[in-house]
């Protein structure tokens, strides 16, 4: 050690020299309370606020805060998302729906830690995260990236996870602020006059209050999060960064923040900052707002002053402030996190039927595992919210499942999956007439100058085959084509057609349309690739009309086709494999995620038709639903168990072996309900009007006709019988509840969150393995002539018991499940008198019934 370098070694251990990491803000001084740890956060704001120049303060707020750094201000770099950091070295958790299904908030509050440890360990001190935007529709393109179709259940677990998150120091913002449940027209349409705004949610007052905006209180009270995110949508009117009573009316729950989501979100900064967005972006972006909105008065003094403050106490409040973070490393993900998402993923696995116990699987002697369950099978959802895994890797489910067998595992493809087919159609099998009335190979492609098919067109030629790059000299963008053409099919037998690209497109064979799809792109930043595909049987040599029509309105324009032909089929091999196997386990996927929706719940491409071939030759016939979310299933009544797995993480595999063969109980419970049908559920009611919303030259709407009653609600309300209720998931073992729900409460209004009463629930494990149940507790119709549901979730308890085991719980009601919204005075109205409690373990399954009694003070 050099003399100079023990010298410095001699005052650090005598305590003369304190080694101060870097970035750490100066110990308080008296003169600058701000940065005093143990004064509160409203008041260190205050105080660093008063101090500030106004150049400052216009920085803050414009989202330079590197002019404040002399403060000790950090800058705030924020990462995605709501089931893992967008990031390589970090550990991809189950997604949020598969979350949401574990009914657990101590799974949600672990998952929570672990997801902001991770953030802060890339050197991120924000995270974008959790997302509550409630399930309206289970074609929305995001619904995993969300909590399920309950605003209490989302709430909770929302709530859960981001008190774990705040505490290790991060700003905790919540997405999508609101009325934001699908992702079609999402920012609005590139029209030949311009962007639209995003699409208008025409909804009510109190269908926001007890559904969309519900989950955020929690959120931002008890969970303490400290910013919030608006959406792209609109909101009755407005865009929803631009609505004032929307954000007033969270703004008043909090002291922290109101932030934009990245892009489309605000239309007119000055409206945006005068409605209640406070930081315009994160990550020192300043999200298209400049100082003159200030400096020339449009955004008055008092509100700068209000954005900075705020600003400033979301970075005290949060923690962040006192704990820098480090410049990152390049691994954060830990063998605990890991386990902890093998562990979310069993809890959230959904059992959704067992015929005559054909689960767990008991010694079989070989297995066949079908379908997409290698390196294809999703753990993730696609665009932001992806998690990418380089750590640990992803265990597949046939790895998995071949870990733990002990017998002869045999693997067939089947089915390629949701994925685009490769092959090119190829220019041989088209023909059209030209404009001279030959009959010539290709398609007549015909492009307009709007996104609307209409009018004169701008160009009309012969193109090879359906599909355009860019945009054709002589037409201009947003722009429509329509490719026209005779197909004559090579082969006999299923053709699967995918098509990838930006915009709206639809393909028609024989005048029907067999395959229709709204993307933002062929992939959203990241994860699986969006196909929109559809099947079709023909006859060799028999030709058939086609038709492709593209509206390219979402900007950089694409479409490309390619098809599987019925001799690249992989279904034959597969039934083969099924044949001589003890068990067949058949995966099935769906790829989804941000910038795209479903156009059906259908699953895609050759799955169904794989399905249905191997449970016609296997009779114990396993089917692992690798989806975001309701899919529907033609092959229900003919295969004998079925495995609801979601986008389980990259734990994936070792999750879905421990349940198949009973190392654990299957944990999960549907947090939406499954349709039957495409035709059911609140938003297919109304057509187009009700979603995907009209969006042309005088409508840019859609209406939540339905009101409150989205999800369990509106198929009580209408008697619509779902395949799968809300709530429902079996366990391998039997459960008997006895119960005392009776209870009373006084007329508080005032305290909405306060608690009401409990469901006493006293639950026997009396079958012969340890599982668990989810005990629900449903509150009924509340004694107002208000139409009010007839069953809302007020309470969950998961319960994991050994055989015979007995626990007793007690399950809090809070006072807002006894509550409407009462429109006519703006205000939750808590109704008196008897209020009927269901107890069971499905929205659709009541084992014990009681009352709960409120008496007016
Ligand atoms: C998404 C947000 C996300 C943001 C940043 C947006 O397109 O809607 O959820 O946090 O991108 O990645």
């Amino acid at each position: 050690m050099s003399r100079a370098l023990r010298a410095f070694a001699a005052l650090v251990a005598t305590g003369a020299l304190a080694l101060v990491p870097l970035t750490r803000p100066a110990a308080a001084d008296p003169g600058e309370p701000w940065r005093d740890p143990g004064k509160p956060a409203p008041a260190r704001a205050d105080a660093l606020l008063a101090v500030l120049t106004q150049d400052e303060k216009l920085a803050a707020a414009v989202g330079d805060l590197a002019p404040l750094a002399r403060h000790g201000v950090p800058l705030l770099n924020s990462k995605d998302g709501p089931s893992g950091i967008g990031l390589p070295g970090t550990t991809a958790f189950p997604s949020s729906q598969a979350l949401a299904a574990t009914f657990d908030t101590g799974d949600a509050t672990a998952v929570g830690a672990a997801i902001a440890r991770e953030l802060r360990g890339k050197g991120r001190n924000v995270w974008l995260g959790p997302a509550v935007d409630i399930a309206r529709t289970p074609l929305a393109g995001r619904q995993p990236e969300n909590l399920g179709e309950d605003p209490y259940l989302a709430g909770e677990l929302a709530a859960a996870e981001s008190a774990a998150a705040k505490a290790e120091h991060v700003i905790v913002t919540a997405k999508h602020y609101t009325g934001n449940n699908q992702e079609y027209y999402r920012t609005g349409v590139i029209t030949p006059a311009g962007r639209t705004g995003g699409i208008n949610t025409v909804v009510s007052e109190r269908a926001l209050k007890e559904i969309y905006e519900r989950p955020f209180t929690p959120i931002v009270t008890r969970g303490g999060a400290d910013a919030v995110m608006c959406s792209y949508n609109q909101v009755n009117g407005l865009q929803a960064c631009q609505n004032k009573k929307l954000l007033d009316d969270l703004k008043k729950q909090f002291g922290g923040i109101v932030t934009p989501d990245f892009g489309q979100a605000v239309r007119d900064q000055a409206a945006a900052a005068n409605a209640g967005v406070d930081l315009p972006q994160y990550d020192q972006g300043s999200g298209g707002r400049t100082k003159d909105i200030f400096t020339s008065g449009a955004v008055p003094q008092a509100r700068l002053d209000d954005i900075v403050r705020r600003t400033l106490f979301a970075i005290f409040n949060s923690g962040v402030y006192d704990n820098p973070v480090g410049p990152g490393a390049d691994v954060v993900s830990t063998p605990e996190h890991r386990e902890l998402a093998t562990k979310v993923a069993t809890d959230s696995t959904v059992l959704l039927k067992n015929r005559a116990r054909t689960l767990p699987l008991d010694h079989p002697r070989s297995i066949a595992v079908i379908g997409p369950s290698g390196s294809d099978a999703l753990y993730t959802n696609g665009g932001s919210a992806a998690v990418p895994t380089t750590v640990g890797g992803d265990v597949t489910p046939l790895a998995g499942i071949r870990a733990r067998a002990g017998v002869t595992v045999t693997a067939a493809q089947g089915s390629a999956g949701d994925v685009p087919a490769v092959t090119p159609i190829p220019g041989d099998v088209l023909t059209t007439t030209d404009s001279s009335g030959a009959r010539v190979a290709g398609v007549t492609a015909t492009y307009w100058n709007n996104p609307d098919f209409t009018g004169n067109p701008a160009l009309t030629r012969t193109d090879a085959s359906p599909g355009v790059n860019g945009t054709p000299a002589g037409v201009t963008s947003p722009y429509s084509a329509r490719w026209t053409g005779t197909l004559t099919p090579p082969e006999t037998g299923l053709y699967r057609i995918t098509m990838l690209g930006r915009g709206i497109a639809s393909l028609y064979l024989g005048g029907k349309r067999i395959a229709t799809g709204y993307r933002e792109g062929a992939s959203f930043l990241a994860g699986p690739q969006y196909p929109i595909q559809g099947t079709i049987r023909l006859t060799a040599g028999k030709p058939i009309d086609l038709r492709v029509d593209y509206a390219a309105n979402l900007g950089r324009p694409g479409l490309s086709l390619a098809w599987q032909t019925p001799s690249q089929t992989q279904i034959p091999a597969a039934v083969e494999a099924a044949r001589t196997a003890d068990v067949a386990v058949v995966f099935a996927n769906s790829a989804a995620g941000e910038g795209m929706d479903h156009s059906s719940l259908s699953l895609q491409g050759d799955q169904n038709e794989l399905i249905e071939a191997v449970a016609k030759v296997n009779r114990r016939t396993v089917v692992v639903l690798n989806t975001g979310g309701p899919v529907l299933m033609p092959w229900l009544d003919k295969v004998d168990a079925v495995i609801q797995a979601w986008y389980p993480g990259q734990q994936f595999g070792t999750a879905l072996a421990a349940v198949l063969f009973g190392d654990t109980d299957p944990g999960g419970r549907l947090p939406v309900t499954f349709p039957a049908t495409d035709g059911q559920g609140p938003a297919a009611a109304g057509g187009a009007r009700t979603y995907p919303g009209v969006i042309d030259s005088t409508t840019n709407a859609q209406s939540y006709a339905e009101g409150i009653y989205v999800g369990y609600r509106w198929y009580d309300k209408t008697g619509q019988k779902p395949l799968f209720p809300f709530g429902h998931g079996l366990s391998y073992s039997t459960f008997r509840y006895d119960s005392d729900v009776s209870g009373s409460f006084s007329d508080t209004t005032t305290a909405l969150d306060a608690i009401a009463g409990q469901a006493k629930v006293n639950v026997t494990n009396t079958g012969p393995r340890a599982g668990s149940t989810t005990v629900q507790v449903y509150v009924g119709h509340l004694r107002t002539t208000v139409d009010t549901p007839a069953r809302q979730l007020a309470g969950v308890a998961t319960l994991r018991l050994k055989p015979g085991e007995n626990r007793q719980i007690s399950i809090p009601i809070s006072t807002r499940s006894l509550s409407y919204f009462d429109e006519k005075h703006h205000a939750w109205r808590t109704p008196c008198g008897r209020v009927p409690i269901y107890i069971g373990s499905s929205s659709a399954d009541t084992r014990l019934a009681g009352w709960i009694t409120c008496k007016t003070r």
